[in-house]
C-alpha cells in the first residue's frame, strides 16, 4: 500500500485528490452539501459526539461523517496511521478538523510528513505537566517540513473552542435559579423547581423553551452528563440514582442506583463516572468518597478516600490525574488509575468551590468563598498569585474556566471576568447581570452561558 502510495504520489498531486481510495468524504460530504452542517459542529469532539452534532442537524450526511472516521481509509506509513488531506484546499483543511476533533484533539491541520499530504491534530496550548503523561493512547511524533518536532499527546479532557469576545446575543429572564447544562445539539437542558419542577430544554440561539416535560423524581440537583454514545446522565439525588436519557426521545434507557448523595459529576473519556459526594442535612453521612463507576452497570471500581466536607468540582488533568475541591478547604490531585491520592493542596480557612486547569501557565485556578482566585503551580504546587477583583465567593456550578488563549474566565458576583494569568491583570468586565451570576458554561459552538437566579444570558 505505501509503494502504492509513493508511486502515486505525483500523480495524486498533479490529479488533485481523485486518485485516492482514502477521501471517500470528498465525494459524500460535498455532494450533500454538508459542508455547513460540518460548521455548526467546529467545536464537537469525540466521533461519537461529532458525528451525534452532524446527524442531529443534518441526518443525510451520516455516510459524509462516518467516511470522515472510516478507520479502514487511513493511510500507514512506518507503522503509523494517517488521514490524508491536502493543505491548498479549505474544504479538506475543514474535515480535517472534524477529524481531530474526532480524536479528542482542538484542530488540525493539513500539512506535510516525509511529503505525505497528512493531517496533523494538534492542542493548542500543547504544555503538559512536566512529570509525562500517564496513558498517552496516540503516540504519534510527527517531524513536520519545518523540522520542528510536535509531540502529539492525548489529553484526558477534550472541550469545546472557548473564545469569549464578550458581546452579549441574549439575555432571557427566568425564574428560580436552575442549572443549565448543554447538550451536544446546541440546546440547553435544566431542570427548575418553579411552580412545579419541569425539565426544560431551551433553544439557545432564540431563549426559548422548545419542549418541557415531568420529571421521573422530584429531586434532581441538575447534574447532568454526556457518555460518548451521546446519552445524557441525569442525577435523582435523594433517590441515589442516575437514570440514563436516550436524547433522540428523551426517554429513559437504563438506570444506575448508587449509595451516594451525588453533588457533582465528572465523566471521563472511557465513559466512567467520578461522583462527588455531599451531606444532604446531617451530619451523620460523612463520607465524601469519590466514587468511580462503570456507567453500564454502575459497580463501583474506584474509591478515592481524603475529603471530609461537601466536593464541588472534579476535572481531569492533562496528565490523566484528577482534581477535586471541596468545602474542606483542600483541592486534591488523584491518581484514580492507581486510586491513591498524590497530593493535597490546603488553603485555610477557605472553602474552594470552583476549579479549573490553565495549561498555557500549568497552574490551577481555585474559586474561594471570599471571592479571590488562587492560582497554583501544579509543579510544585505553590500558590503564586492571587485575582482579586470579586465581591462574593467564586460559585460552584463550574464558574471558572481557561480560555484557549491562555485567559481565565470566572465569576463570584454578578459580573463576568476575564484574567490574563500571564500578569494576573484583569482584561475585561462582562456586564448585564443584575443578580450574581451561579453558573458558567460553554455550548457546543463556543457561545458562553451564564446563569443568575432570574436571567440566562448568552455570549459571544
Ligand atoms: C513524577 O511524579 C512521581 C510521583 O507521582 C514522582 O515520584 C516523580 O519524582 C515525579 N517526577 C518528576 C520528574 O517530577
Ligand atoms: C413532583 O411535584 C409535582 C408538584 O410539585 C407533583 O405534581 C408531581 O406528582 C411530583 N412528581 C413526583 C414523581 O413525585
Ligand atoms: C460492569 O461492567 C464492566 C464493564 O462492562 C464489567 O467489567 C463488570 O464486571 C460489570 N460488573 C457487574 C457487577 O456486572
Ligand atoms: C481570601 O482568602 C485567601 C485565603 O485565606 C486569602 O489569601 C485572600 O487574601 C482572601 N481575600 C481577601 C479579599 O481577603
Ligand atoms: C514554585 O515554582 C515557581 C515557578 O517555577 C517559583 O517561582 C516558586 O518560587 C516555587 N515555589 C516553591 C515554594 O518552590
Amino acid at each position: 500500500m505505501l509503494v502504492f502510495f509513493i508511486l502515486n504520489l505525483g500523480l495524486y498531486l498533479a490529479n488533485g485528490f481523485d486518485l485516492m481510495n482514502s477521501k471517500y468524504w470528498l465525494t459524500s460530504c460535498s455532494l450533500t452539501g454538508c459542508s455547513i452542517t460540518l460548521n455548526a459542529c467546529l467545536n464537537c469532539f469525540g466521533e461519537r459526539g461529532c458525528t451525534s452534532c452532524v446527524t442531529s442537524i443534518r441526518p443525510e450526511c451520516d455516510q459524509c461523517i462516518s467516511d470522515i472516521y472510516n478507520k479502514n481509509d487511513l493511510e500507514t506509513y512506518e507503522g503509523v496511521q494517517y488521514f490524508i488531506c491536502d493543505s491548498l484546499d479549505s474544504f479538506q483543511e475543514k474535515i480535517c478538523h472534524i477529524y481531530c476533533r474526532g480524536q479528542y484533539k482542538q484542530t488540525g491541520k493539513c500539512t506535510r510528513y516525509q511529503n505525505l499530504p497528512i493531517c496533523q491534530c494538534t492542542n493548542d496550548n500543547n504544555q503538559l505537566f512536566s512529570n509525562s503523561t500517564i496513558n498517552p493512547v496516540d503516540h504519534t511524533t510527527l517531524e513536520t517540513s519545518t523540522t520542528t518536532t510536535t509531540s502529539l499527546t492525548t489529553r484526558t479532557t477534550a472541550k469545546p473552542i472557548y473564545n469569549v469576545q464578550g458581546s452579549l446575543k441574549l439575555k432571557v429572564s427566568y425564574m428560580g435559579f436552575s442549572k443549565f447544562f448543554a447538550l451536544p445539539n446546541g440546546d440547553l437542558i435544566s431542570f427548575r423547581e418553579h411552580l412545579g419542577t419541569k425539565f426544560e430544554i431551551w433553544d439557545s440561539q432564540k431563549g426559548i423553551i422548545k419542549r418541557s416535560f415531568d420529571p421521573i423524581y422530584n429531586s434532581s440537583r441538575n447534574i447532568f452528563g454526556i457518555l460518548s454514545n451521546g446519552d445524557l446522565i441525569v442525577d435523582y439525588s435523594e433517590q441515589k440514582a442516575f437514570i440514563i436519557w436516550d436524547l433522540n426521545t428523551y426517554t429513559e434507557k437504563y438506570r444506575i442506583q448508587t449509595t451516594e448523595f451525588i453533588s457533582c459529576l465528572h465523566v471521563l473519556k472511557n465513559d466512567d463516572l467520578v461522583i462527588g459526594q455531599y451531606t444532604p442535612n446531617s451530619w451523620t453521612n460523612k463520607n465524601f468518597d469519590l466514587v468511580i463507576r462503570d456507567s453500564q452497570n454502575g459497580s463501583i471500581k474506584k474509591r478515592l478516600i481524603g475529603h471530609t466536607l461537601n466536593v464541588y468540582e472534579i476535572i481531569s488533568l492533562p496528565n490523566g490525574y484528577l482534581a477535586s475541591c471541596s468545602d474542606d478547604s483542600t483541592v486534591r490531585i488523584w491518581d484514580h488509575s492507581k486510586g491513591i491520592l498524590i497530593k493535597t493542596v490546603t488553603i485555610y480557612y477557605r472553602a474552594i468551590r470552583s476549579i479549573a486547569y490553565l495549561e498555557n501557565i500549568n497552574h490551577m485556578a481555585l474559586g474561594l468563598t471570599n471571592g479571590t482566585i488562587a492560582l497554583l503551580n501544579v509543579n510544585n504546587y505553590s500558590i503564586t498569585r492571587s485575582l482579586y477583583g470579586h465581591l462574593e465567593q467564586v460559585c460552584w456550578y463550574t464558574c471558572l474556566h481557561a480560555l484557549d488563549n491562555g485567559d481565565l474566565l470566572s465569576t463570584g458576583d454578578s459580573s463576568i471576568k476575564i484574567w490574563n494569568t500571564k500578569d494576573g491583570s484583569l482584561k475585561s468586565t462582562l456586564r448585564s447581570h443584575q443578580y450574581s451570576v451561579g453558573l458558567l458554561t460553554f455550548l457546543p459552538n463556543g457561545n458562553l452561558v451564564s446563569v443568575s437566579m432570574a436571567e440566562l444570558a448568552i455570549w459571544s
